[in-house]
């Protein structure tokens, strides 16, 4: 069974070990131990008998505004709904704190879309998004990351 919780400063060195293999893939964007700290309260976990299998963060952008980011299923658990559940704790979450739109920059269009997320062009997205983050990635200008949106 898996256990969906937030995540705490002690877990930083296990996620950043099961995101490695994405970061270096350039899929997912690295984060610092520092920028992990600052953020943690983003992060939801997902374990399997207290061992990490999964994460994602939500991101708040602006009063109406939220990202999610950072999602990860560990390889061994992929394709039995784990991303899903973490998916939609964090929109949940976006819920309960009061937010009207989520979006991701994400490969995996189809996954998203069949969490009812709707494709939009990335020039609606927050500039400072694009200025902040993309610039950190190394496929930045010439990206092929997909913009979707979902409306709470
Ligand atoms: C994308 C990712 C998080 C999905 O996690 P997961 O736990 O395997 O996903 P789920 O099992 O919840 O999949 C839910 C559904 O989406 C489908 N799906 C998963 N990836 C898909 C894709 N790329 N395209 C279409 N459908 C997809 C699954 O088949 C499943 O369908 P079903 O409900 O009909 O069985 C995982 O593959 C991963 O960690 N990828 C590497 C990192 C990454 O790309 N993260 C996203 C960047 S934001």
């Amino acid at each position: 069974m898996i256990e969906y919780k937030k995540a705490t400063l002690l877990d930083i060195p296990k996620m950043q070990d099961l995101v490695k293999p994405e970061v270096d893939k350039g899929i997912i964007l690295f984060r610092s131990s520092d920028e992990m700290a600052t953020n943690i309260r983003s992060y939801i976990l997902a374990l399997k008998n207290e061992e990490l299998k999964g994460f994602g963060a939500l991101h708040f952008h602006a009063p109406n505004l939220a990202e999610v980011r950072s999602l990860v299923v560990s390889k061994d658990v992929r394709g039995e709904g784990v991303g899903s559940s973490i998916v939609k704790v964090l929109l949940d979450e976006a819920r309960a704190f009061g937010v009207k739109q989520v979006f991701t920059l994400t490969y995996e269009k189809g996954f998203f879309e069949k969490l009812n997320f709707k494709e939009i062009p990335k020039e609606e997205l927050p500039a400072h998004k694009i200025w902040a983050d993309c610039i950190k990635c190394k496929y930045f200008p010439v990206c092929e990351e997909i913009a979707l949106i979902y409306y709470l």
